[in-house]
Parts: structure tokens; C-alpha cells; sequence
């Protein structure tokens, strides 16, 4: 009988504790309403500002690429904000990061500013979901409540982030699994893509596009006339930069779908999603190049979707004091 009564409390303990554990794992909203109310507006302010001193350096859809690469190789944990040191190999080394991975000075700007007035409460990782809403509502974009609770990660994984963040000469496949990995489907992919819809590539990327592709000594096939010559125009000046929606390249809309329809997309990447032989891209694309509201409806369930991946929560992680190294 006892040992009966024992078991039971055994198993009911055991229930609890992974009960617990899981709706821990939940992010909401609300996570911050009592201790750090005005965390959003805190980081809305500094974006703006940054906006304003230098307007020129795009670090909305730089922001917005920062929450992508971090949650892309062990979840969204603030991973991809720590620099080298004696026991971390910083992702920002990482092929897709390096010297392309931008507006660090500024999420610790945002850093600073939340920790003024709510120190050792808001996550980095917290910091990029939230500076990502900002930077595409601000854009002209969808806004959204974004998903809070996450914590810092310890460490970070230059390897796994070259093998997981995807890049500009993949092909769709491989974009595609690389999304299956974290639970996104080809919908996510063709909706997540859209955030091509403002910012820059380096023109470096994509010479082969323009000149010699895979090796035929002839330009991108599936590239139009009339986009290869205002690249190659672009592209010749050295360390030049190219917009990846040649339409309205500063405003977060559809139009780098209509974009895709006129064999207009900058990456291999982005044009491969309106190639004849992916009729459910195909499908996609044109439905978010007609309907606006459809595009922002999905784009914002797969941001949600993609902040959700692997995040640190309960006694997992820390809420890091400086966002570029873990606390001692
Ligand atoms: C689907 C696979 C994707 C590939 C292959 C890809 C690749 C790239 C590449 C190569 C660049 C240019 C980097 C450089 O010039 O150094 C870029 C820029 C950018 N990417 Fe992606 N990307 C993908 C998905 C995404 C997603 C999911 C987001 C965000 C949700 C995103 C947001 C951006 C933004 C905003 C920029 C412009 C950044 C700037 O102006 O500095 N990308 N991407």
C-alpha cells in the first residue's frame, strides 16, 4: 500500500515537473508586463534614432536579418550576439555573417537603454525578436505582438551556423531543408523570403549571376535584361551594394514579388522561387504579388513561427548583462 501511494506521488511529481517545464516553455506576449512595461517602446525609441543619425545604413532590414541569423542555428537565444573570446567561437565569423552580419553597435545601444530602466530582466535574444518587429512595422510593414520570454544562450556554434543559415547561391531544395529543420514549410519559406523586400545585397555576391554563371561564361539565364544591366551598371563599382527589390527597395510592401514574376529577384536564391519547375512557390509568389494583405497575413505567422524555434526558457540560459559576452 505505501509503496502503491509512493509510486503514485512519484509519477505525479514527475507529471508536475514536466508540466512546468513545458508551460514554461511558452513565450507570450505579456511576458514583460510587470517588470519591464515599456521594453518595446524603450527599443522602438533607439531604432528611430538610429534611423535619423544615419539614414543611409538600412539598419531596419540589417536588424531584421539579425533575428533570422540568430534563430537559425541553435533557436532564437541571443547566440549571434556574442563575440570571440577565449571560450566562444563567435557566429558573426561565420560565412554568412561575416562582414555582412550588421547593427550590433546598435542592438547594444537597445541593450543599454532597456537595462537603464529594467536591469538583468529583458534577454538579447528578446531584444532582436522585438527590434524585428520594429524595423518592418516602421518599414511599412505588418506590426504584430511579438512572443516574449526567451533566454540567453552561453555559447555559441560558428560551425552549426555555417551549416544552417542558408545562402544566396543555394538552391531550393536546400533552402527548403534547411528550413524543415526547424519546422518551416515552403509556405514559411516563400513568406519569410519577402523580407528581401527592403535592404541590400553585396554586389560581390552575385558576379557570377552577372558574368559568368556556374561556370558557362554566360550571365544568369533566368535573370531579365533589363535588371543584369542596371546590375552590371551598379555592380561596377568596387564594394558596390545592390537593392534586393529593385521596385521600392526602401519600403516593406509585396512588390519583391512582383519583382520575382519579372525575373527581377538579386539572389539565385530569391528567383528560384518563381522557377517553372516549384509549382507551389510559383502559386505562392503570385498570390502574394496580388494580394498584399495575404503576404503580410502569412509573413507575420511565420515570423511568429520562426521566433518560436528552440527558445531558452525556465532556468535555462541567463538574461545576459552585456549582449556581446556572457555573464561571469
Ligand atoms: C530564404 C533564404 C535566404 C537566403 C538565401 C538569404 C540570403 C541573403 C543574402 C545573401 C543577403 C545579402 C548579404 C550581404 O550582402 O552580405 C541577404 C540580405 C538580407 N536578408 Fe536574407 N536570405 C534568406 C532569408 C531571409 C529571411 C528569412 C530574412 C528575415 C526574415 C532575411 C532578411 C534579409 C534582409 C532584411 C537583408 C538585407 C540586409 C541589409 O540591407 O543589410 N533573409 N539575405
Amino acid at each position: 500500500m505505501f509503496l502503491y501511494s509512493f509510486s503514485c506521488l512519484t509519477v505525479l511529481l514527475i507529471l508536475l515537473i514536466v508540466f512546468s517545464q513545458e508551460s514554461k516553455a511558452q513565450l507570450s506576449p505579456g511576458y514583460y508586463s510587470t517588470t519591464c512595461p515599456n521594453v518595446a517602446g524603450i527599443i522602438k525609441f533607439v531604432l528611430v534614432e538610429a534611423m535619423q543619425s544615419a539614414p543611409q545604413a538600412r539598419i531596419g532590414p540589417a536588424l531584421l536579418r539579425l533575428h533570422f541569423h540568430d534563430c537559425f542555428v541553435r533557436g532564437c537565444d541571443g547566440s549571434l550576439l556574442l563575440d570571440d573570446s577565449p571560450s566562444i567561437q563567435s557566429e558573426k565569423d561565420a560565412i554568412s555573417n561575416a562582414q555582412s552580419a550588421r547593427g550590433f553597435k546598435v542592438v547594444d545601444n537597445m541593450k543599454a537603454a532597456v537595462e537603464r530602466s529594467c536591469p538583468g530582466v529583458v534577454s538579447c535574444a528578446d531584444i532582436l525578436a522585438i527590434a524585428a518587429e520594429a524595423a518592418v512595422s516602421m518599414g511599412g510593414g505588418p506590426s504584430w505582438n511579438v512572443q516574449l520570454g526567451r533566454r540567453d544562450r552561453r555559447i555559441a556554434n560558428a560551425t552549426k551556423a555555417n551549416m544552417r543559415i542558408p545562402r544566396g547561391s543555394d538552391s531550393l531544395p536546400v533552402i527548403i531543408s534547411k528550413f524543415a529543420v526547424f519546422g518551416l514549410t515552403i509556405t514559411d519559406v516563400v513568406a519569410l523570403s519577402g523580407a528581401h523586400t527592403f535592404g541590400r545585397g553585396r554586389c560581390l555576391i552575385i558576379r557570377d549571376r552577372l558574368y559568368n554563371f556556374r561556370g558557362t561564361g554566360k550571365p544568369d539565364p533566368t535573370l531579365s535584361l533589363v535588371r543584369l544591366k542596371a546590375l552590371r551598371q551598379t555592380c561596377s563599382v568596387n564594394g558596390a551594394f545592390a537593392n534586393l527589390d529593385p521596385i521600392t527597395p526602401n519600403r516593406f510592401d509585396n512588390q519583391y514579388y512582383t519583382g520575382l514574376q519579372n525575373n527581377k529577384g538579386l539572389f539565385s536564391s530569391d528567383q528560384q522561387l518563381f522557377s517553372r519547375n516549384m509549382a507551389s512557390s510559383v502559386a505562392l509568389v503570385n498570390r502574394f504579388s496580388n494580394n498584399q494583405t495575404a503576404f503580410f497575413l502569412n509573413f507575420v505567422k511565420s515570423m511568429i513561427k520562426m521566433g518560436n524555434i528552440m527558445p531558452l526558457t525556465g532556468n535555462m540560459g541567463e538574461i545576459r548583462q552585456n549582449c556581446r559576452r556572457v555573464n561571469q
